[in-house]
């Protein structure tokens, strides 16, 4: 299969990547029962497949939106540079296409500071500029990950139950993950685990992303229901708790897939430490509390029904958010490129942006 090959041991799932002028990604709709990667020269078309998760997780998003700008440039064919400019503006609405990861606005904004930047230039000087700098996001990405990874690990001990909610892994990044590179790195160093994942309704990321993308590692997992974290926990299957962000405020308080604030609460009712693993693109300066983010709510269908096929009495009113937000209280430590941050949060945030 496309970028699925074993390298020592380890997966190389690649999400995204750029290749023969489109952009590649793996159709995330369609796991577990089909692998496929899909070819996008069109931003209008790279923005559809944000907004139905078909590329999905903060950072994937943030490097689908960089290409996105790639695309929109590329998709300029004449010499007019104001109409070029034009097509780059319109380019950069991919930046909405979902509101509560900061990572795609942080993406987009760092291409359009670029492109500001070489404006006096060619457009085929612009063009190639732009592209390197996307480049740079999604390589940048997968380094951030596996330095994660390292620092990461070492919180996480031989016969540890590791309980995750959604899919914070390659999926969800360039490769190798945010809080599944912590467990991948904890793997590499010889350490025996087991995974737990959370199915994640309404969209089922645990259920069919989490669970496919440890099987490709031979990571033992095994899959519960939301509503199972609590006795799995309360029988001491739960050693530790770790999971991805989509958004980090100042004081630490952080939105991530809906469902997670539960089990930050479960964790801390059972002495179970919560820890979140997010790269610096997560953090966002402009946010002082959980307050200031944004939460996107979803067409009802994906609460009435699953894969399709209804569950949910006809014409029922539903109440369907894609994200909440954990306080500040509840987090042992965020897991970051730069180290692992402890509270007081408000104090270690402030010196990372120091
Ligand atoms: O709606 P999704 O699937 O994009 O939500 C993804 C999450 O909530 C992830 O946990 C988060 O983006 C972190 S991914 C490294």
């Amino acid at each position: 299969m496309e970028y699925l090959n074993l390298i020592s041991g380890v997966t190389m799932i690649k999400t995204i990547y750029f290749e023969d002028n489109k952009v590649k990604y793996i159709d995330q709709t369609l796991l577990p029962s089909t692998y496929k990667v899909v070819s996008c020269s069109d931003v209008r078309e790279l923005e559809i497949a944000i907004k139905t998760l078909a590329i999905r997780g903060a950072p994937a998003i943030g490097v689908a939106g960089a290409y996105g700008i790639v695309l929109a440039a590329l998709s300029y064919n004449g010499d007019d540079k104001e109409e070029f400019f034009k097509v780059i503006k319109d380019g950069e609405k991919i930046k909405n296409a979902r509101p509560t990861a900061v990572n795609l606005m942080w993406a987009v904004d760092r291409m359009m500071n670029v492109f500001s930047r070489i404006k006096n230039q060619s457009i085929d000087e612009i063009k190639k500029e732009l592209f390197l700098e996307a480049e740079r996001i999604r390589k940048e990405d997968a380094e951030i990950n596996r330095k994660m990874g390292q620092h990461g690990h070492p919180l996480i001990s031989t016969g540890d139950g590791v309980l995750t909610h959604c899919n914070a892994g390659a999926l969800a990044t360039s490769e190798y993950g945010t809080a599944l590179g912590v467990i991948r790195a904890a793997v590499e160093a010889g350490k025996k685990i087991r995974v737990f994942s959370d199915e994640t309704r309404p969209l089922l990321q645990g259920a069919r992303l989490t669970t496919w993308e440890l099987n490709q590692d031979r990571i033992p997992v095994t899959l519960i229901c939301d509503n199972m974290a609590g006795i799995s926990m309360r029988r001491g299957l739960i050693q530790k708790v770790i999971v991805g962000a989509d958004r980090i405020a100042m004081n630490g308080d952080t939105a991530n897939k809906i469902g997670t604030y539960q089990v930050a609460v479960l964790a801390k009712e059972n002495n179970v430490p919560f820890y979140v693993a997010a790269p610096i693109s997560t953090f966002d300066p402009k946010a002082r509390t959980g307050d200031d983010i944004p939460i996107e709510e979803r067409n009802k269908d994906e609460v009435t029904h699953i894969q399709g096929i209804r569950i949910a009495t006809e014409g029922i009113d539903v109440f369907n958010p894609a994200f909440d937000v954990t306080p500040a209280k509840y987090i042992s430590g965020i897991i970051t490129e730069k180290g692992v941050l402890k509270p007081p949060y408000d104090k270690s945030i402030k010196e990372l942006f120091s």
